[in-house]
């Protein structure tokens, strides 16, 4: 019985914060700021944008979303800086507990799947200049689909390409809309609760597996 894992890229395995040192050059110490209204802003036109189905993919949906936090914050970046920062979104670090788990996670027989809103081009290179592109099978994208998670398009998606049956594919994830998304399409769910004081929004769903690093989940599949 073979288990396809679906790994969540930015936030879960890669820290999308990582551009705080980038930003830091730029802005100095407004940068966790910047960065955390960039993040939310390039979350919202997703969600947005797969509303109105006015696709952009996530390039497109980052870049305007670097725009909106210049001119919220009024940092005045110029062209050459928000080009910068742009690639330095294709540098980002995996979080510590990355390498190890996936190994012993592939060791155990698991096919390994990046599964994100970014576009192959963007999560290819992401986990190139992380070092753990070895680990994985083909990258799986939304933007095949021309939309975003959490519709449940992706989803499905997920289970058709790893061609596992729903109850064998599961969705890793420290994004709770992805992962209340996952289990709302049919799959399974590991929620990665990285950090203190983060909240699952109290809908209806829950995840089949609540973790809190990725070195615990070889223990749960
Ligand atoms: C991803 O798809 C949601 O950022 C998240 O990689």
């Amino acid at each position: 019985m073979s288990i396809a894992l679906a790994f969540d890229i930015y936030g879960t395995l890669i820290d999308p914060h990582g551009v705080v040192t980038e930003l830091q050059n730029h802005i100095g110490d407004r940068a966790a700021e910047f960065s955390r209204v960039w993040r939310e802003k390039q979350l919202e036109y997703t969600w947005r944008r797969s509303l109105m189905q006015r696709y952009r993919d996530f390039g497109v949906c980052t870049r305007q979303a670097l725009d909106y936090a210049d001119e919220l914050l009024q940092t005045e970046l110029d062209e050459s800086a928000k080009n910068s920062l742009m690639q330095a979104y294709r540098v980002l670090p995996a979080y510590e507990d990355v390498p190890a788990s996936l190994e012993l996670l592939k060791n155990k027989g698991h096919r390994l799947y990046p599964f994100s809103n970014g576009t192959v081009d963007m999560v290819t290179a992401v986990l190139e200049n992380a070092g753990i592109e070895h680990f994985f099978e083909n990258v799986i994208s939304v933007d095949s689909l021309q939309t975003f998670k959490p519709d449940p398009g992706v989803y499905h998606h997920v289970i058709q390409v790893t061609n596992v049956t729903a109850e064998n594919c599961w969705l890793v994830s420290s994004n709770g809309f992805d992962v209340i998304g996952a289990v709302s399409a049919g799959m399974k769910a590991a929620w990665l609760k990285r950090f203190d004081g983060v909240v699952l929004d109290p809908w209806e769903f829950e995840p089949t597996q609540v973790i809190r690093s990725l070195g615990e989940l070889p223990q749960v599949v």
